[in-house]
């Protein structure tokens, strides 16, 4: 297949102008608490795909929540598997609809997932990956090693980015020289009394309900795979770090926020395909807060334009810093 091609992309646009896209309601739109000190939305594996048409409409209602949000987020965040077969129109169609709504979010941060990055040369899908990031208004991506892996500093807290360094059809590989700087990241931050909210696709084994969460399978799969215990051994020698990961397709449920003691684990919904678990609507995501003292994660249904009833497990998050 082409990386691009066009008649894929035309027929895709085609079914985007003409197909129903819900419409979220406007009465509880997301707003943005002057009192937090930085805030953005958490979205798992869109997967655009051209194949099928309810991951567009999913992603595209999602976007029409943020439309009708009061307030502007400080980045959106994407938990990897953007595109369903890593191809470039697939990638255009996301960035189109991230770009409809630019004006409600400053920095787009986004890591890779295996479907980003297995069907092709490495090198290769790289850069296609780096060109569909800084085709979205606000996107970060930096060289850094020839690999995906990079971090954006804030003045409260630092974002660290994981990205697989080899071709991977379900894990991830993270070599040695990316652990090394994905430790001196972490002290960095934590030197500065900043949160370490470290993105990658996916959790740790035995982590955020897996195997559950990943049909019961196996003792590694649906995780990074055979490297989660180096990188957990790393997280443990920290005390800032939250762990944000998508993959699982895993509705809101127990299983997202894992409190692991000295590092925290926030497992997010896919907002493009079909959720597993009780609460299987389209389109969940985030929204997380940091403050002073706290992390407060909220689960909104962003086709209905609503925040999930706060009585349901997984709905409302609120987890103390680490000092
Ligand atoms: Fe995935």
């Amino acid at each position: 297949m082409n990386f691009y091609n066009e008649n894929r992309y035309k027929a895709m646009k085609k079914t985007l102008e003409t197909m129903y896209i819900p419409e979220p309601s406007a009465e509880e739109p997301i707003e943005i608490d002057e009192n937090a000190l930085f805030t953005f939305a958490a979205w798992g594996d869109p997967q655009i795909f051209h194949g099928t048409e309810t991951r567009i409409r999913n992603f595209a209602a999602a976007c029409k929540d943020i439309a009708n949000m009061r307030g502007r987020l400080d980045a959106i965040a994407i938990l990897g598997d953007v595109a369903e077969m890593g191809a470039e129109c697939e990638y255009k169609i996301a960035a189109e609809l991230l770009n409809s709504v630019s004006d409600k979010f400053g920095d787009f941060l986004c890591v890779t997932g295996n479907h980003d990055i297995r069907r092709r040369n490495y090198a290769r899908q790289r850069g296609v990956f780096r060109d569909f990031v800084l085709s979205v208004k606000g996107g970060i991506f930096e060289n850094h090693s020839g690999g995906y892996y990079f971090s954006k500093d804030y003045p409260r807290c630092r974002f660290i980015l994981m990205g697989s360094d080899t071709n991977s059809f379900e894990g991830t590989y993270i070599n040695s020289a990316q652990r090394k700087w994905l430790e001196k990241e972490i002290t960095e931050a934590e030197k500065q009394g900043k949160t370490a909210f470290v993105l990658n696709h996916q959790t740790l084994k035995w982590t955020n309900g897996l195997p559950v969460t990943w049909g019961g399978n196996g003792k590694w799969r649906g995780s990074i795979g055979i490297q989660s215990d180096k990188i957990r051994e790393i997280f443990e020698r920290h005390n800032n770090v939250v762990f944000i990961t998508g993959h699982l397709h895993y509705g809101f449920s127990i299983y997202n926020f894992e409190d692991c003691g000295c590092f925290k684990a926030l497992s997010v919904p896919t907002v493009g395909v079909v959720n597993h678990g009780s609460v299987s609507d389209d389109s969940q995501g985030y929204i997380v807060s940091l403050y002073e003292d706290k992390i407060v994660i909220r689960a909104r249904l962003h086709a209905e334009g609503k925040w999930l009833d706060k009585k349901l497990p997984g709905a409302y998050i609120e987890c103390k810093i680490n000092k």
